[in-house]
C-alpha cells in the first residue's frame, strides 16, 4: 500500500514522522510531501488506491493505522480535493503542494514542472518581462509593486553582473506562506528564479531565508544541488538570516548577505538599479518568484483573467491565530474578508465571537468585523486603512485587550529597529510609555467618578483624550518620518485599535461603519 504524509514543519510539529513511522511498521510505502495546508485535518494520512485516487484520513494518531489500512477509520474524509476548503481554492502556485515528493524530480517533471522555464527560454529577455508585466503579477512580499516593472529596470540597466535575490525572510505574525513553498515545492521557486535569471541576464542567485526554517534551508539546499543542471546558468546558494525581522527589509537583506549588520539604506538608489554589491538586482519575496512558472507556463492571460481591480491573479491567504480551519489557502482577489474569516476559516477556534481580525504581520491593521465586507485587493484595503501585506489573517476572539495589542505593535517596533532613524528608534519606546499612561489615565478617570471627592483642582494630569492625541501625533511622525515599513506602518495597528476599539482605551465605543 502506498501511503502519502507531509513532511512540513508544521505536520511534524503535529506528529506526522510519528504517523509515517507507524504506517512503514505496517508495511506501507510511505512517501512524505508538502502540506496540503489545513492543519486542522493534521497530521494527515492520503492513501492510494488502485486507479492512482487518494483516500484521505485526519486527524489520526500512529494507533490508528489498522483502522486506516482497512478503510474503517472514522476520521476518513475521502478525496481532499472534494472537501469545501480545497475545492473553493484556485491553487496556481501551491499547485503542486502536499501532492508531489518535494525533492523528487521525476515528480517535479511529471507535475508540469520546467515548462515556464522552457517557455521562457524559447523567448527573449524582454518577451518574459512582457508576459509577467502582461500577467498583472504584483509583488507578495506586502508592498504590490508591480513585478514585470521590477524586472524592466533589471533588464534595462547596465552592468557586469546581476542578481536575483529571494526575500525569504518571511517574518510576519501568522504568515508561512513562503515556508510551506519552499518546503513542499523547492523546484517551483527555484524554476521561478531561473526564469528571472534568464529574463534580465543575471548568472547567480541567492535565497535569503530566517534561520527559524531548518527544514525550508535543507529542502532548499537538497533542491539546488540537484536541479543545478536545469538552473544552469543560473547558480543559486542559500543564506540564512540571524533573526533580525529588519532584514527582511529588501535593503537591510542586502547588507547581510554582503556580511554587514542589516541596516536599512536609504533609498534612491533602488536595489534594481544598484542593489547587491552595488549591482543592479532582482529582489523578489519566495510567493512572487514562484508564481512565475505558472504565468511563464499557462500565459500571462489564464493568470490575469482572475483577480480584482488592479489585483491580479491568486494570492495564498494564511489563515492564522484563534480561527477553526487555519492553513494557506490559495484564492483570485476580490473574495471578501468575511468570507475568509468565517466561511473558510470557520470563525474562532475557541468558539467565542470573532472581535478583531489583523491582516498583514504585526504592522497590519486590525479590522472589527464591521469592516467583512472589504474584498481581498490592495486598493480596496489601503482606502480601509490596512494593508494585505504578506496575506497573513490573524484571528482573535472577544477576549482581546486591543490597547494591550497597540502596546505590542510599539514594543515589537522598538525592539526590531534598526536603530538607524529616530522616529522609529526613540518614537517606537515613547509610544509604549503614552500607551501605558493612556491606561493610567483611564483608571485614574474611572476611581474619580467614583469618588469624586478625591479630585483635586491643583494636580493636573493629563486626561484619556489629550494622552492619545499625544499618541495620534507620535503615529503621525512616524508614518511620515520613518525611513522604511517597520517604523512606517507600525502605527497601523496602533491608529486602526484606537479608531474601532477606544473603549478599550478608556474611550467611548466606536460607531458601525458598515453592515455586518
Ligand atoms: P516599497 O513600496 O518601497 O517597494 C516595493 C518594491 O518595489 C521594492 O522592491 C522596491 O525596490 C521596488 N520598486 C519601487 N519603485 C521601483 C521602480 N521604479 N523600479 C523598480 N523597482 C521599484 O516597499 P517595501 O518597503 O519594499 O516593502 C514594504 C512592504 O513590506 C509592506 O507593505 C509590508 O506589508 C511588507 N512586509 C512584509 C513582510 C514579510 O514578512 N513578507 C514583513 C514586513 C513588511
Ligand atoms: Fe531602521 Fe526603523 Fe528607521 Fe526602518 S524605520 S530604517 S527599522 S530605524
Amino acid at each position: 500500500t502506498r501511503a502519502y504524509v507531509s513532511c512540513d514543519m508544521a505536520s511534524v510539529a503535529l506528529g506526522a514522522d510519528d504517523i509515517a513511522d507507524a504506517l512503514a511498521a505496517a508495511g506501507c510505502e510511505v512517501i512524505r510531501t508538502g502540506a496540503r495546508g489545513l492543519f486542522a485535518i493534521e497530521p494527515l494520512v492520503e492513501i492510494e488506491t488502485t486507479d492512482g485516487a487518494r483516500i484521505a484520513f485526519g486527524p489520526v494518531e500512529p494507533e490508528d493505522v489498522p483502522a486506516i489500512l482497512d478503510g474503517t477509520h472514522p476520521n476518513r474524509i475521502g478525496d481532499l480535493a472534494t472537501m469545501p476548503f480545497f475545492a473553493k481554492q484556485q491553487r496556481f502556485t501551491f499547485a503542486r503542494c502536499g501532492i508531489t515528493d518535494p525533492l523528487s524530480m521525476a515528480d517535479y517533471t511529471a507535475h508540469d514542472g520546467w515548462k515556464g522555464l522552457a517557455a521562457a527560454r524559447a523567448l527573449a529577455p524582454q518577451a518574459v518581462v512582457d508576459a509577467v508585466k502582461a500577467s498583472g503579477l504584483r509583488g507578495r512580499g506586502g508592498a504590490g509593486f508591480p513585478t514585470g516593472i521590477k524586472w524592466q529596470t533589471v533588464l534595462d540597466a547596465t552592468a557586469p553582473e546581476k542578481f536575483i535575490v529571494c526575500n525569504a525572510d518571511e517574518g510576519d505574525s501568522g504568515t508561512f506562506a513562503d515556508r510551506m513553498l519552499m518546503e513542499g515545492d523547492p523546484y517551483c521557486l527555484l524554476e521561478g528564479m531561473a526564469i528571472a535569471g534568464h529574463a534580465v541576464g543575471a548568472s547567480h542567485g541567492y535565497i535569503y531565508v530566517r534561520s527559524e526554517y531548518p527544514f525550508a534551508i535543507r529542502a532548499l539546499n537538497a533542491a539546488i544541488e540537484r536541479a543545478a543542471p536545469i538552473l544552469a546558468p543560473l547558480t543559486v546558494e542559500v543564506r540564512v538570516g540571524a533573526g533580525a525581522y529588519v532584514c527582511g527589509e529588501e535593503t537591510a537583506l542586502l547588507e547581510s548577505i554582503e556580511g554587514k549588520r542589516g541596516q536599512v539604506r536609504a533609498k534612491p538608489p533602488l536595489p534594481a538599479i544598484q542593489g547587491l554589491f552595488g549591482q543592479p538586482t532582482v529582489i523578489n519575496n519566495v510567493l512572487s518568484l514562484a508564481a512565475v512558472p505558472f504565468i511563464l507556463a499557462e500565459g500571462p492571460e489564464r493568470y490575469a483573467e482572475v483577480g480584482f481591480g488592479r489585483s491580479r491573479g491568486t494570492m495564498p491567504v494564511q489563515l492564522a491565530g484563534n480561527v477553526k480551519n487555519g492553513g494557506l489557502f490559495e484564492i483570485g482577489f476580490g473574495i471578501t474578508l468575511g468570507e475568509l474569516v468565517n466561511a473558510i476559516g470557520g470563525g474562532t477556534e475557541s468558539g467565542r465571537p470573532v472581535r478583531a481580525v489583523q491582516v498583514g504581520g504585526p504592522l497590519g491593521a486590525y479590522f472589527p468585523p464591521s469592516m467583512f465586507d472589504t474584498p481581498f485587493d490592495y486598493e480596496a484595503f489601503a482606502a480601509a486603512g490596512g494593508l494585505i501585506g504578506h496575506a497573513g489573517i490573524t484571528v482573535f476572539d472577544d477576549s482581546v485587550d486591543m490597547a494591550a495589542m497597540a502596546r505590542f505593535a510599539m514594543e515589537f517596533c522598538a525592539i526590531e529597529s534598526c536603530g538607524k532613524c529616530t522616529p522609529c528608534r526613540i518614537g517606537s519606546t515613547r509610544g509604549v510609555e503614552t500607551i501605558d499612561r493612556i491606561k493610567g489615565a483611564a483608571k485614574r478617570e474611572q476611581a474619580l467618578e467614583a469618588m469624586p471627592q478625591m479630585r483635586n483642582a491643583k494636580v493636573k494630569h493629563r486626561s484619556v483624550d489629550e494622552e492619545i492625541g499625544v499618541l495620534r501625533d507620535l503615529c503621525e511622525t512616524m508614518k511620515f518620518g520613518s525611513l522604511c515599513a517597520l517604523g512606517g506602518f507600525t502605527p497601523y495597528p496602533v491608529l486602526s485599535a484606537l479608531d474601532h476599539f477606544p473603549e478599550d482605551f478608556g474611550g467611548a465605543p466606536a460607531l458601525p461603519q458598515a453592515a455586518e
